[in-house]
């Protein structure tokens, strides 16, 4: 049976994810802050899918404590999914230089300490699957969101470095864009429901793209034509449309 690490464990992405991989029948490691507070979920999953369900301290800032965190994992997994993730209001970041290098620090550093040693162990291993949640606000930096999508697209590029070093090693690696979707992040947030998705809705998507081995995922599907779109806006027009 394999075994999948989720970071940032207590995502409501993250959470759907664990449904979904425990239902398909993949064994658990639960990483996030106070993990503790995951007792009930994690034997909930064990119980609903008679799945292996572990729990994990982790910060993904403490970017010191990364490699002893991974050597600690017994068995390693075959699979790692990277959810954590950090949104600050545009208005508050850019007057907080605290609240960017913490946007910096979970979206971009963090997520890049870590994967860099199991990319290593994966690659020496010659199997396994690198998913990242990254985001479409990383595809073009708009006002209202350019710190956390700096953050973003940082990670989106660093994902697509990684895929290309590790094909011929036999790793996978697959980078998520979510559009919008309800959960704790964007919950003071109005969305318009035709383009927001659920996230389960979101984790159905990531483990049937990940098992079919596609390289960008776009959730829901039609945010690849959004950002398509938005991407070609000359940036003469972009600059005075406020978005
Ligand atoms: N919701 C959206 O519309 C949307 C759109 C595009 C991309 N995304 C991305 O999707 C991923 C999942 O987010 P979500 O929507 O499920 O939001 P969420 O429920 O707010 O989850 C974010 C998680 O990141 C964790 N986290 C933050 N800082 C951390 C740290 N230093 N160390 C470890 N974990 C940390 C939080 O842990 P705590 O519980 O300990 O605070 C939280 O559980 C994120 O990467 C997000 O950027 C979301």
């Amino acid at each position: 049976m394999n075994t999948v690490l989720i970071i940032g464990a207590k995502s409501d992405i993250a959470t759907a994810l664990a449904h979904a991989y425990a239902k398909n029948h993949s064994n658990l490691m639960l990483a996030a802050r106070k993990v503790e507070t995951l007792q009930n979920v994690a034997r909930d999953l064990h119980i609903r899918y008679r799945v292996e369900v572990t729990l994990h301290e982790l910060d993904i800032t403490d970017t010191i404590s990364h490699r002893t965190f991974y050597e600690s994992l017994t068995p390693k997994p075959q699979g790692v999914i990277i959810a954590s993730g950090y949104m600050c209001e545009q208005k508050i970041a850019q007057q907080s230089l605290e609240k960017t290098l913490e946007t910096i620090n979970v979206n971009f550093t963090g997520a890049v300490s870590l994967l860099n040693t199991i990319a290593n162990d994966f690659e020496a291993r010659q199997s396994g699957f690198i998913v990242g949640i990254s985001s479409v606000a990383g595809d073009r930096g708009r006002a209202t969101n350019y710190i956390y999508g700096a953050a973003k697209a940082g990670f989106s590029t660093y994902l697509s470095g990684l895929r290309n070093r590790l094909y011929e090693s036999n790793v996978h690696v697959m980078s998520v864009k979510p559009g919008f979707v309800h959960t704790k992040m964007t919950a003071k947030m109005t969305l318009p429901a035709i383009l927001t998705a659920d996230p389960h809705e979101v984790a159905e998507d990531i483990l049937n793209a990940q098992q079919r081995g596609v390289n960008v995922l776009y959730s829901k599907w039609i945010w690849r034509y959004i950002m398509g779109i938005i991407t070609c806006i000359p940036e003469s027009l972009f600059k005075k449309m406020h978005l």
